[in-house]
């Protein structure tokens, strides 16, 4: 049996932010991290919301948020008891804002509405009932999947997104990318899931060159914004892969941001996942779907443009190959291989893999990576 269910109202497009105005007399708590809170962006969030509301804001999330950070968060919920918590920024705020709600939840807090903003296309943390908490003392990021982490409301405003600047665009694009791909070969994939991770690939292959050349450009930061919840919506029914399990582990252990590790990984992922028949034809499909190969082509050449292409797209926006993003950790690489395979066989997005990946499997994999 599957099941699907969207639990986050949507409100996308240009001058959505206004829909903050419904917002009176409340107490509103703003999470975000300390560069947001110093940039422009707050201030346009502030002016959405009506002057009748009093706001207070943590900004002390960093990149992959920590258990600590959590904790931390919690501990201020219980002392201001806001009515509406916003997590405001990329997935690192969105992630922790949803994870301090979710858990004062549990601690009985009443909090009427979540709210998630994304001022990165990447994650589609807006729309997904996971959230990634790190442990930074044994280098670990813990991906938690839960129904009560789906934001009540999410806001898709693309002047948000105008100013991520272009390696951090192509990271976090990267990202979507490999949510669609991976839900696509997903165990749990569905004919529902399909249609959202084809639909945010395809704008992803068109648009995504011109968000990091042009960042300027809103209706293409629009179209990427909603590539990146697209691809939420879809891997947080249909769940990840082996992908995924090794990024956290690059992010955890070597803290290279969670686009880049996904985009190292890729290609060499599908070539270990297509090794499985039934992974190799869905992976033809994915690339028929999004127009890289001849409908006519076999699976063999569907899969080669697959490949070929996103190493086209890695290119042109400008992401450096593994061997020079990790360079710097070449001498410690195979010491370090060991722990990486039991993290990422204790992490949950391995379990809808396409192709059953034991330690062996996946020390081979990281063994022919660097
Ligand atoms: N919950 C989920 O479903 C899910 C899915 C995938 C990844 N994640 C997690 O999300 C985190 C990564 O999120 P991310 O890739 O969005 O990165 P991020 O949130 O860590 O942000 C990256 C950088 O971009 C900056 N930034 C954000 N918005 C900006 C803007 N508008 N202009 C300029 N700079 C801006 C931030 O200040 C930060 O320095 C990781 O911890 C990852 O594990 C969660
Ligand atoms: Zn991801």
């Amino acid at each position: 049996m599957n099941s699907f269910s969207l639990q986050t109202q949507l409100y996308s497009g240009q001058g959505s932010l206004d829909v903050l105005k419904r917002f009176s007399n409340k107490h509103i708590w703003i999470i975000c991290d300390s560069f947001l809170a110093r940039s422009p962006l707050i201030e346009k969030l502030r002016n959405a919301l009506p002057a009748d509301n009093r706001i207070s804001i943590f900004s002390d999330i960093t990149p992959d948020p920590t258990i600590g950070t959590v904790v931390q968060g919690i501990a201020q919920m219980q002392s201001l008891q806001p009515d509406v918590v916003i997590g405001f920024g990329g997935g690192s705020a969105l992630d922790a804002a949803k994870a301090i709600v979710w858990f004062s939840r549990q601690f009985g807090i009443e909090i009427e509405t979540c709210v998630a903003i994304p001022t990165t296309s990447g994650t589609g943390s807006e729309v997904t009932s996971a959230c990634v908490i790190s442990d930074p003392e044994k280098g670990i990021k813990y991906p938690l999947f839960n129904n009560a982490l789906y934001p009540d409301m999410a806001i898709l405003d693309p002047m948000l997104v105008v100013s991520v600047p272009p390696a951090i665009t192509a990271n976090t694009g990267l990202d979507v990318l490999t949510h669609a791909l991976e839900a696509y070969v997903s165990t749990k994939a569905s004919d529902f899931t399909d249609a959202l991770a084809e639909k945010s690939a395809q704008i992803v292959f068109q648009y995504l060159p011109v968000a990091v050349s042009k960042g300027d450009c809103l209706a293409t930061r629009g179209k990427m914004h909603n590539a990146s919840t697209l691809a939420g919506m879809a891997f947080s029914q249909a769940g990840l892969g082996i992908n995924h399990a090794i990024a956290h582990q690059l992010g955890g252990q070597f803290h290279l941001p969670h686009g880049l590790a996904n985009a190292l990984l890729l290609t060499r992922v599908i070539q270990f996942n297509a090794r499985d028949p039934r992974a190799a034809k869905r992976y033809a499909r994915f690339a028929k779907a999004c127009h890289l190969c001849p409908d006519s082509a076999n699976d063999t050449a569907a899969l080669n443009a697959l490949i070929h292409h996103i190493e086209q797209l890695k290119k042109q926006c400008a992401l450096p190959t593994f061997i020079d993003a990790l360079k710097d950790e070449k001498h410690t690489w195979s010491q370090r291989i060991p722990s990486m395979v039991q993290a990422a066989l204790a992490d949950v997005t391995l379990q809808t893999n396409p192709r059953v990946a034991d330690a062996s499997a996946i020390q081979e994999l990281l063994e022919e990576l660097l």
